[in-house]
């Protein structure tokens, strides 16, 4: 799945390296809830599908092979579908098996250009670093806090960390004068497109509108900057705070998702 998704990597292509490790890593015992599916065209991964739950469809295929979509599509059928806009191809299948465009919440891919970063600004006594494997405890804990109730924990998040193209140098905490961890940016390095991924962010509640949030992403983009990316992009649910906040560090908008299901 990541060879083709590594492949595939565009502006028009819903899937980074990142998504992958992260959503099959971040939690753990989600096993019966999934099924992956291959398909191989002359010797190599041509699409994959993820199903999720019995109702959801991921799913990625080489434009090259568009007609194998309308084979995972016939192998899933009737299941909810989200694509990016420009999947043309995946598009055309959906249109063709009979699914139609749903009205509902949707996510902007944003890209930032990593030429040119600003220096990162911090109130005084915060620090903004990148984490180590000693860290791990704390790590989770202001995971858990943005995002509580969380099913991440500490031997879900080892396992984010054992996961390819996980690195702690591109896994950026703020440290409060007090030690605590007050905001993170985990970014994703796809090498060979030279783009990195921010999934996720988070300020600590007892820390917004500090700037923390934005020292953390400046520090990870700069780090990842520094391992020969060009871009970073980021995914926030369109209408949330998140979305006004990567518009204020200078993301702009690329494409969005579309969610499609049959009648
Ligand atoms: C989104 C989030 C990371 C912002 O963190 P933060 O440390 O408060 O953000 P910063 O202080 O660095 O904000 C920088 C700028 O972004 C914008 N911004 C931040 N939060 C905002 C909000 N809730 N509403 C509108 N604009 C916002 C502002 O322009 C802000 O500058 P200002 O305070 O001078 O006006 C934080 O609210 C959070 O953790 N939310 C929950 C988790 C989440 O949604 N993560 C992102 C998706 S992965």
């Amino acid at each position: 799945m990541q060879r083709l998704t590594e492949r595939l990597w565009s502006r028009r292509s819903n899937w980074h390296v990142g998504d992958l490790a992260w959503q099959r890593f971040e939690h753990v015992g989600r096993e019966p809830e999934w099924q992956f599916e291959l398909w191989h065209r002359d010797g190599e991964v041509a699409a994959w599908a993820w199903e999720q739950r019995g109702t959801d469809l991921f799913l990625q295929v080489d434009p090259a092979c568009a007609d194998l979509a309308d084979e995972v599509l016939k192998r899933f059928p009737g299941r909810k579908v989200m694509v990016l806009d420009a999947e043309d191809h995946l598009i055309a299948a959906l249109e063709r098996q009979g699914y139609s465009a749903q009205d509902g919440q949707y996510q902007v891919f944003m890209s930032h250009d990593l030429a040119g970063l600003p220096e990162v600004e911090l109130p005084a006594g915060f620090t903004v670093r990148s984490i180590t494997e000693a860290d791990l405890a704390q790590r989770v804990e202001i995971h858990q806090r943005v995002w509580h109730p969380s099913r991440v924990t500490e031997e879900s998040y080892r396992n984010v960390m054992a996961a390819w193209p996980y690195r702690t140098d591109l896994d950026w905490v703020v440290e409060a004068p007090d030690g605590r961890f007050a905001a993170y940016c985990l970014v994703w390095l796809d090498a060979r497109n030279r783009v990195g991924e921010l999934e996720p962010v988070g300020t600590h509640p007892d820390f917004r509108r500090l700037g923390l949030g934005r020292a953390a992403c400046f520090g990870a983009m700069r780090a990842l900057r520094d391992l020969g990316a060009e871009q970073a992009i980021v995914y926030p649910v369109h209408g949330l705070p998140a979305e006004k906040f990567y518009l204020q560090l200078g993301f702009g908008p690329y494409a969005r998702t579309l969610t499609y299901a049959r009648d």
